[in-house]
């Protein structure tokens, strides 16, 4: 019998998996959304491959049939709550929810909305833009990390064959926070409404780097094994891309939408503060981002 897969929030991050899982074949797949904007195409950059979704995308818990063995959750972390009538229609004690957002915080977002369902948080490590309202575009990337175990080994043979690969790994604190670092300097970007190339400014590099050194911090008390070199070579990392590339929370401040500032900032201040750690330029930083964000 087919797995039954749901995909809530076919977004960017969520169609390039509802491809993936099609690609892999094998499941049934359907799409939950707030919307039905058609078919949607997922075209890979690297590869020109272009992959037509199963239409149409539900509007309303209403429309969903029954549980399914997956729900693939892909709305912005702040998005999630609103999913809670989803969740509810979608899952049963023989779900696994694999939560497919920025942040380290996946299990306590999530695990208050899906009864007796598993959780998997996952990291998603590769870039893709909806460039128009049914057209995704994988950028670049294809990796998505979860942690070692039953569950990830299962999600890795569900997307086997797809355009995305997914990793399984032991340290998963370690990665979540390393992936986490990255988030919160790239707020910078939202903040000065700007792409990468503002990471190849001096007095930029030197404020990410502030502000990689207090969120490594915060991720060590956390348990995670990063050191400050990670730091130092993410930010000369950030000033090596190509200027024009943007982040998923820029595209959301250059369309005045509200920012998923609290999952990937806020955590480093809320986190700092309740491990004693100073945390200066995040103290500035977030409530410039939670401001921007009230534009949306
Ligand atoms: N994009 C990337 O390259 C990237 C890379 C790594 C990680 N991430 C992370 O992945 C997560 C998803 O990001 P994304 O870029 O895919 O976001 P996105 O393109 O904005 O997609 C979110 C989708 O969720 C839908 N949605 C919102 N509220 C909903 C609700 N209540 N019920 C059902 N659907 C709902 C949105 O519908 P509307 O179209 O109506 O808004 C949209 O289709 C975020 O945590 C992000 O930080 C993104």
């Amino acid at each position: 019998m087919p797995e039954r897969v749901a995909v809530v929030g076919p977004g960017a991050i969520g169609s390039v998996c509802a491809a993936a899982v099609q690609q892999a074949g094998r499941y049934k797949t359907v799409l939950c959304g707030r919307r039905d904007p058609g078919r949607i195409t997922v075209a890979n950059e690297r590869t020109g491959e272009k992959t037509v979704l199963p239409g149409p995308v539900l509007t309303s818990p209403a429309d969903v049939h029954g549980p399914v063995d997956w729900v693939l959750l892909a709305v912005k972390a702040h998005q999630t709550a609103a999913t809670a009538g989803y969740l509810s229609a979608l899952c049963d004690e023989d779900t696994t929810v694999v939560v497919l957002q920025n942040g380290v915080e996946h299990r306590e977002r999530v695990m208050p909305l899906v009864g007796q369902a598993a959780v998997l948080p996952a990291i998603v490590w590769f870039g893709a833009e909806s460039v128009a309202s049914n057209h995704v575009v994988l950028r670049a990337g294809s990796r998505i990390m979860v942690p070692s175990g039953e569950a990830g080994d299962r999600f890795a043979s569900l997307m086997h064959g797809g355009m995305t690969l997914v990793e399984t790994v032991d340290d998963f604190t370690t990665e979540l926070w390393r992936k986490l670092t990255s988030n919160a300097v790239g707020g910078l970007m939202a903040l000065t409404g700007r792409p990468a190339g503002i990471y190849r400014r001096e007095d930029i590099q030197e404020l990410a780097r502030a502000m990689a050194a207090e969120c490594l911090a915060v991720a060590r008390a956390e348990g995670a094994r990063l050191d400050d070199t990670v730091g130092g070579e993410l930010v000369d990392a950030l000033a090596a891309m190509a200027p024009g590339l943007g982040s998923s929370i820029l595209a959301d401040r250059v369309a005045c939408r509200p920012l998923e500032w609290e999952a990937r900032n806020g955590v480093v201040r809320r986190l700092g503060r309740r491990h004693g750690i100073a945390t200066p330029v995040s103290d500035v930083v977030v409530p410039l981002l939670a401001a921007t964000s009230e534009s949306g």
